[in-house]
């Protein structure tokens, strides 16, 4: 069978969008209409994913609220003939969802936050997607299907493998991300290796790690033995060098130009985030997009 396990990482406290994050999940703000856990979700289950962990912490709750299914809200629609509004808390494939939350106990990071999944997940291959960034406008993306695609393609049962998302980013950008040493070129390539936040000097690409992952349950023994880095967090890129030095296979694939990265994380690409999708919103972005004209006439531009 293929790879139908998505591990979604949404257990960060988000302190670069104080206050908007004191109380609520960054995961869960609103790009547009959907919240940013909604667009992640429907991407992959775009993608054949069915079976959804999620890694949540404390003040988490709403995004397990948002994905159950809320019977009273429903009657409530149903009985007074709001059809419209019934349809929009469906999307494909949400039927066949199954979903599943643990709680990372401890903020160590990213790394950290993966390895809670070890007990769940157990010996199977599976997909990582972080919970605050959505990939392709609208999550139109099929990256992770590409991904899964190129991890089972010619696989040997007890070969080690990952394959990862990268975008290309500009030069001065990188000191900002994971970056790949690949070892050939194209779109789909060979990693050598993976450098976290280089300077621009030491950077051997401008390929930005872009928040998809596929590895073999391999991972979780490096990310046993990683040390916390940074900030004392467990980094995952540290985990992924590592498991590519022993000799497991590492593939990168990049995005295409449509498949733009919208990363929440911070206020900047947060409100472009926002900006973009409902510019784009089929039912609301005609009206916006003329409001938007005159508001930056006033600001002279
Ligand atoms: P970030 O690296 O942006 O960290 O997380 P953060 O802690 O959420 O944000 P800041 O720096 O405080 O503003 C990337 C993804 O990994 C998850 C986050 O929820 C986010 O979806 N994450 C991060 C965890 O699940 N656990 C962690 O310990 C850190």
């Amino acid at each position: 069978m293929s790879i139908d396990l998505a591990v979604v990482p949404v257990a960060g406290l988000g302190t670069r969008l104080l206050p908007l994050t004191k109380s609520q999940p960054k995961e869960m703000l609103a790009v547009g209409r959907k919240p940013v856990a909604q667009y992640v979700t429907e991407e992959l289950a775009n993608s054949g994913i069915r079976r959804l962990l999620f890694i949540t912490g404390p003040g988490k709750a709403s995004i397990e609220n948002h994905f159950d299914i809320d019977g009273e809200l429903i009657a409530y629609l149903r009985r007074t003939g709001r059809e419209e509004e019934l349809a929009e808390l469906d999307f494909v494939h949400q039927e066949q969802m199954l979903y599943f939350y643990t709680r990372q106990r401890r903020q160590l990071g990213l790394g950290h936050a993966v390895l809670c999944a070890k007990p769940l997940v157990g010996d199977q291959p599976f997909v990582v997607a972080l919970g605050d960034s959505m990939i392709g406008r609208h999550a139109q993306s099929d990256i992770v299907k590409r991904m899964i695609a190129a991890f089972e393609r010619d696989k040997r049962p007890e070969e080690e493998r990952m394959v990862v998302a990268f975008e290309e980013v500009p030069r001065e950008e990188v000191c900002r991300y994971g970056i790949a040493i690949p070892e050939t070129s194209g779109n789909e390539f060979r990693l050598r290796g993976l450098i976290e936040k280089p300077s621009v000097e030491e950077a051997p690409s401008n390929l930005a790690v872009a928040a998809r992952y596929v590895f073999s349950p391999g991972i979780f023994r490096y990310l046993e033995a990683t040390k916390p880095g940074r900030g004392g967090e467990i980094q995952l890129t540290d985990a992924m060098d590592a498991m590519i030095k022993a000799g497991a296979t590492a593939i990168g694939i990049k995005l295409s130009a449509e498949e733009k990265r919208f990363d929440i994380g911070n206020f900047e690409s947060y409100f472009e985030s926002f900006l973009e999708f409902a510019l784009a919103d089929e039912r609301h972005g005609a009206a916006l997009r003329k409001r938007a004209r005159e508001i930056l006439k006033e600001f002279g531009e």
